[in-house]
């Protein structure tokens, strides 16, 4: 296999709105997500969680459970496989008899039906021995430096000195910033369907999962499992979003393949139901954040400081990276961030859409609108001072910026200039108007390992496999443009094979960096198909790629940049808060298809208003679980929400990130937008809100 250092490809299908390739299957209810297998024989699994928040399972009675018609088997962590390795101890379920959090998994119960599996777990007796604990995130809660923060970056960075500028600044803006617990709750729910087979005296694992990524769920059970790689095989032809929460497995897919070690030759499914899922299933931390801006009073920042306060949980470390975009965003001498980080007694925290960058922004841009009002100056204006040349802290030059144009552009389309300068300037009946704006970035990334395969079929038509998985972005139909280009021919030429770790090796659909990585690969393989074989092969000739990474990474900093408007409106004495309009410019590289990106785009502006206006977990400190566990408690937004919100971008390609020019759109429409709607509900009341979500109590007396 090749490592191939690629040559930019020419747009001809990239760049159209090519239908999505499986809108047919979607539309029609054919396409079979995980839990919607139709797999002979499979029994059904399910979960018996703790109900105390630290301390240890003294003795399961399954006694009942077991008298229940269809119950089949009920295993704990004195009867469960053994694992051979057990240090992800997200993963390392029913090995002891330990409690971490609340809402752990303790139990499993396998029966015929679903309904008896569920009937089940509701008759195992599971007494535990409760421990205190701590659950609650507070100012005053011990932390510790963790050694690095998400994915592999720097905890802290320091440059020039922060205190002395801070202390001789003109204009200092001072203050705390909040962002709430949130749930990545995608619309299919976690499931998985697995079974265990043994052929040629070789046992082998096959597995359906709702999952973003089938190679590293495989990479993260195998060993577990005491299994090679290539005896576990994972598929996810369809998963309905996961924002993160399906990025790596989590507990219950372990629970699957526990279960069915038990069951020889009987698929077992196990589908997370949405209660569930607020346990088990990762969410994205609160955080809290100080802000420090030092500035002239024409604005110019000279110091910026971002320390950040947020929670991890005592199984296993996640350390979210809200101070990171701090380190990119502004120009100023003086700079300081850092990550601190109180162990909880709580269910696992992890990715959810743009973590890091989202709080983090949250905090910075509305610090940044804060420093414009106490400036006198414009927040566009005030952005368009603090533009660096370069990355300020690496010195690298960015491969494209181009902020100050997405906010010129935006602020011509959302009639930015008729803005009243002072707060609190507009009513419209009984409902207090006002406009914000805010900075969004998210850094472009390309994952290393990526392999594609390129193999000719009859008629001048091409198979193209890579084992990535389209979560609903539309991966699908923009790798089928990419390949299409790579190889010169029209879409309908390209036969994609996606979402089954047995193709070649693709990296996790997260971090914005699907597009990117497997489109590379791809790219890689036709390029080399086309070098061994030519463009007129016979059918049966095939070629295997990878992407070289060359040293650009060292010569450039990537990132993406976009302005988000919001436009909001306030109830006078109820405080209720809507946002009639939104707009958000980017530029983000060559837009490989317009109507899959702009969904992109609208997707996460839409989630980052329900974040503004709605989102919030509720974790009672009592007992250490979350009060709000379902769609009517844990509010996201709905359609009636969403309204007038517009996403473009700037003609634009970047060559030296990936051969298709383009860098990720899955998470910068997220990133900012909720700092832009805090700025305009200052705007509209004079009320400074610093923490989301800005419920309605904030704009009142
Ligand atoms: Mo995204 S939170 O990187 O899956």
């Amino acid at each position: 296999m090749t490592e191939l250092r690629t040559t930019p490809i020419t747009a001809r299908a990239m760049g159209t709105d090519l239908r999505r390739v499986d809108g047919l299957e979607k539309v029609t209810g054919r396409a079979a997500y995980a839990a919607d297998q139709r797999i002979p024989e499979a029994l059904s699994c399910w979960l018996v969680q703790s109900t105390v928040a630290r301390g240890r399972v003294s003795r399961v009675d399954a006694t009942a459970a077991l008298a229940h018609e269809g119950v089949l088997a009920v295993i704990d962590h004195t009867t469960a496989p053994r694992l051979e390795d057990t240090s992800n101890r997200e993963l390392a379920i029913l090995q002891d008899d330990r409690i971490h959090f609340r809402g752990q998994i303790v139990a499993l119960v396998i029966a015929a039906t679903s309904e008896a599996a569920r009937e089940g777990a509701r008759l195992v007796r599971v007494e535990q021995e409760a421990e205190p604990f701590e659950a609650e995130l507070r100012e005053d809660n011990a932390t510790y430096r963790p050694d690095s923060v998400n994915p592999d970056k720097e905890t802290d960075t320091e440059q020039g000195d922060v205190d002395a500028a801070l202390t001789a600044a003109d204009v200092l803006v001072e203050a705390t910033y909040r962002t709430a617990y949130e749930f990545n709750s995608p619309l299919e729910p976690h499931a998985t369907v697995a079974w265990w087979s043994t052929e040629d005296g070789r046992e082998t694992l096959t597995m359906y999962d709702a999952s973003q990524g089938v190679h590293g769920v495989a990479q993260a059970l195998a060993p577990m499992l005491g299994l090679a790689e290539d005896q576990l095989r994972v598929m996810a032809p369809y998963v309905g979003g996961g924002f993160g929460s399906k990025g790596q497995p989590h507990a219950h897919v372990m629970a699957a393949a526990l279960a069915a070690r038990t069951t020889p030759d009987r698929p077992v499914r196990l589908a997370v139901t949405r209660q569930q899922m607020f346990a088990l299933t990762g969410y994205r931390t609160a955080t809290i954040s100080h802000v420090r801006l030092g500035a002239g009073r024409d604005g110019r920042l000279t110091a910026i400081e971002h320390r950040v306060q947020e929670q991890t949980s005592a199984v296993k470390e996640f350390a979210e990276q809200t101070a990171t975009p701090t380190r990119m965003m502004y120009q100023a001498p003086h700079r300081r961030t850092s990550h601190r980080l109180a162990v909880l007694d709580v269910a696992v925290p992890s990715w959810m859409r743009a973590p890091g960058e989202m709080p983090g922004m949250f905090a910075h841009e509305v610090a940044m609108d804060e420093l414009a009002v106490a400036c006198g100056l414009d927040p566009i204006e005030l952005r368009r001072r603090n533009e660096p040349d370069v990355d300020p802290e690496t010195g690298l030059p960015f491969d494209t910026r181009r902020l100050t144009e997405c906010f010129e552009r935006g602020a011509a389309r959302f009639g930015w200039a008729d803005r009243p300068t002072r707060p609190r300037a507009t009513r419209d009946g009984e409902w207090w108007v006002g406009t914000g704006v805010a900075s969004a970035t998210y850094p472009a990334m390309r994952m290393p390992g990526n392999v594609a395969r390129v193999e000719s079929l009859d008629g001048g038509c091409y198979a193209v496999s890579i084992g990535s998985v389209d979560i609903g972005t539309g991966a699908r139909t923009v790798l089928t443009q990419i390949a299409a280009d790579a190889l010169e021919v029209g879409t309908e030429a390209i036969d994609l094979h996606i979402a089954d770790s047995s193709l070649p090796m693709a990296s996790v659909a997260g971090g914005s960096s699907g597009t990117s990585s497997w489109g590379s690969a791809i790219v890689a393989a036709a390029q080399q198909f086309r070098h061994d074989h030519g463009d007129r092969p016979d059918p049966g000739l095939r070629s295997e790629a990878s992407a070289m990474r060359g040293d650009e990474v060292e010569q450039y900093s990537f990132h993406s940049f976009g302005a988000v408007f919001a436009q909001v409106r306030i109830h006078r004495y109820t405080g209720e808060l809507r946002v009639p309009r939104m707009l958000g410019v980017y530029n983000v590289g060559r837009v490989i298809n317009p109507t899959t990106a702009r969904s992109q785009f609208l997707g996460g502006l839409i989630m980052g208003l329900s974040a503004a206006l709605f989102e919030e977990g509720v974790r009672d400190p009592r007992f250490g679980h979350m009060v709000t566990q379902d769609l009517a408690s844990y509010h996201v937004a709905s359609h009636a929400d969403a309204l007038g919100i517009e996403a473009e971008w700037l003609e634009d390609e970047t060559p030296v990130f990936t051969p298709m020019g383009s860098r990720g759109i899955g998470e910068i429409g997220i990133v900012g937008t909720a700092a832009a709607i805090a700025n305009a509900a200052h705007h509209a009341t004079g009320v400074r809100v610093r923490s989301i979500p800005l419920t309605a109590d904030r704009f009142l007396g």
